[in-house]
């Protein structure tokens, strides 16, 4: 992984679940495409996924399975650091150094947090008010320079950019400030239902939300329902929140411009433009499903390549970490 005239890029998911389509298009299709050109760290985070409830048994199944989705999507062991969060101790560590240069006020203001504390009304923990200081632990653990996320995760990011900025005027130059990597195209896929709404594994409504082990029959009647408009035109404006959104999914797995699809579609009903994009995701998530069923039956070496991602990435951040303690003023160990 290590070579140091390379920048370095630093990004995580939660295992809540199976991926959707929108952390497809908007994250980890686009990770596997950054390893020649930059050092790649990537890490399942488990240890955000319990700051809302979790069944312990499914988030074991979860993590392996996201674990193997990332294999699955082209991230290679060899040129990528790839581990689960909970395996790497120095993401805890650095995280509550971090909370002492956080404040109460920045966390208040995390659009996230006031969404997630009214959904979970009855277990606002600790946990998910501090979550973006565990985010930017992750982040400045690595010195990552670019972190590429969907557009929603673009106010935790900049906390961890103020966060970075504090220490460093705090304690003299230690992290590097790390700059959002989003796509132009996908940044915040829609749900299917509501398309003024982000798309997200945790919608009430199954047909919102494309999972990416959806088999095709699924994926093509999942987008026959998706709401759209009353006129009939496939074309990218404003007030077409629904076409817009199936637009920008069929856009980010064909390539094709939104002029172009507009002419594919031109006197075609709605009908065939989801079948169409239906038929797309499906196309383009098959290689990505095929090479999953593969990985998950093979536990060992699931085992041996989250064992070996983890010991790398916590020689590598613990370096960082002895730093930063010695600026705060811990004694050092002997
Ligand atoms: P998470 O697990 O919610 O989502 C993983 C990635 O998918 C992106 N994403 C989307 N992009 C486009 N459209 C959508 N509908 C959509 N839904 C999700 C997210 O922006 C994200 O990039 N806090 C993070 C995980 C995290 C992390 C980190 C990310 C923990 N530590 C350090 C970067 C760096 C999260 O909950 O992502």
């Amino acid at each position: 992984m290590s070579e140091p005239e390379k920048k370095l890029i630093f990004s995580g998911i939660q295992p809540s679940g199976t991926f959707t389509l929108g952390n497809y298009i908007g994250a980890i299709r686009n990770w596997s495409t950054y390893q020649d050109d930059y050092n790649c760290i990537y890490c399942v985070v488990d240890m955000h996924a319990i700051t809302v409830r979790q069944e312990p048994a499914k988030l074991r199944k979860n993590t392996l399975e996201a674990y193997a989705l990332l294999l699955a999507s082209g991230i290679d062991p060899e040129k990528s650091l790839l581990f689960i969060q909970s395996h790497v101790r120095t993401h805890a560590e650095l995280s509550w150094i971090l909370n002492c240069t956080t404040q109460f006020g920045e966390l208040s203001r995390m659009t996230q947090f006031k969404d997630k504390s009214a959904r979970y009304s009855g277990d606002v923990n600790a946990g998910l008010f501090t979550y973006p200081v565990l985010m930017a632990a992750d982040i400045l653990a690595y010195n990552a320079d670019f972190v590429p996320v969907g557009a929603d995760q673009k106010q935790h990011l900049e906390l961890a950019r103020n966060v970075a900025q504090r220490f460093n005027q705090r304690y003299s130059e230690t992290f590097t400030i790390p700059e959002p990597l989003i796509t132009k195209v996908g940044a915040r896929v829609m749900s299917l239902q509501d398309p003024t709404k982000k798309m997200s594994k945790s919608d009430d409504n199954p047909n919102a939300c494309i999972l990416v082990l959806d088999d095709r029959d699924t994926i093509i009647r999942k987008f026959k329902r998706a709401v759209t408009d009353s006129d009939a035109e496939v074309c990218y404006r404003e007030g077409k929140d629904g076409i817009n959104n199936l637009m920008t999914i069929y856009s980010s797995v064909t390539g094709k411009s939104y002029d172009d699809i507009t002419s594919e579609f031109s006197g075609k009903g709605y009908g065939d433009f989801k079948i169409a994009v239906g038929e797309a995701v499906a196309d383009s998530l098959k290689p990505l499903q095929d090479e999953f069923s593969r990985l998950i039956g093979d536990k060992a070496y699931l085992k041996e390549c989250y064992t070996k991602g983890a010991e790398a990435a916590e020689r590598y951040s613990q370096r960082i970490l002895k730093k930063v303690q010695r600026k705060v003023g811990f004694v050092e160990k002997g």
